[in-house]
């Protein structure tokens, strides 16, 4: 599918070092994911600059409104040059807008959805009116089952969740999974984590790795060493 399964999140607003980072580790590494951050700065020039480098591109913009806008701001996204790898879009929009977002993105990209934001506890869903009854990880497992159903591609997942949303939605459902750290390395802000190995072994098949990788003193060889561990 890719080169290899690490997506570098390059997390910053300023394209011409987003554009750096990703020229930098293009040989080592899958994709790159550009943010909000970056795209409302920048939009299409900037993603332009860091997409001309080569590096399949995750355009983590996660879209959330009514079909119609919704479908018709992803075939506005499906117009870059090149156009991106991966796009997103928040599963709690529901079954109409996933299934107009599938149809805007009609297999020029993956097409994944964001089920429940990992920043959210059970009490904070329920205080979102979701039901209460079901924890974080059920109304994720549902929101995967609903993305499926609706003609998307995956799902964003923490690593915790990996293994129930295979088990409900099948192997070829892509698992895209932040909360990723090398043995050793600093958590940071990151609460459920798992090592590049581990998530790959509960059947990640794209590990979103930020820090650990751009503020290594040596990005390229922090890179080299997470692709050797999982001897892609
Ligand atoms: O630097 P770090 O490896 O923690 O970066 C992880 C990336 O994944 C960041 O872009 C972060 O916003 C994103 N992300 C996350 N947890 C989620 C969804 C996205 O860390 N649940």
């Amino acid at each position: 599918m890719f080169k290899n399964p690490i997506c570098v999140a390059l997390d910053t607003p300023d394209p011409s070092q987003a554009a750096a980072t990703a020229r930098l580790l293009k040989n080592d590494i899958g994709l790159v994911k550009v943010g909000m951050e970056l795209f409302y700065r920048s939009g299409r020039p900037g993603y332009e600059q860091v997409a001309a480098q080569g590096v399949p591109l995750f355009l983590d913009l996660k879209l959330h409104d009514i079909p119609n806008t919704v479908a018709q701001g992803l075939t506005s996204l499906m117009s870059l040059s090149p156009a991106p790898a991966i796009v997103n879009v928040h599963a709690s929009g529901g079954p109409a807008m996933l299934e107009a977002a599938a149809k805007a993105v009609d297999g020029k990209a993956r097409l994944i959805a964001v089920t429940i934001l990992t920043s959210l506890s059970d009490a904070d869903i329920h205080a979102s009116g979701f039901d209460p009854r079901s924890g974080t990880a059920a109304t994720a497992v549902k929101l995967a089952q609903l993305s499926k159903q609706s003609g998307l591609d995956g799902v964003v997942c923490s690593p915790r969740d990996i293994a129930a949303i295979k088990a409900a939605c099948g192997s070829d459902f892509l698992t895209v999974v932040p909360g990723v750290r090398p043995a050793g390395a600093d958590v940071q802000d990151q609460k459920r984590i798992a090592t590049p190995r581990q998530a790959r072994a509960d059947g990640a098949d794209i590990l979103v790795i930020g820090r650990p990788i751009t503020q290594a003193e040596n990005p390229v060889t922090a890179a080299a060493a997470i692709a050797a561990e999982l001897g892609t």
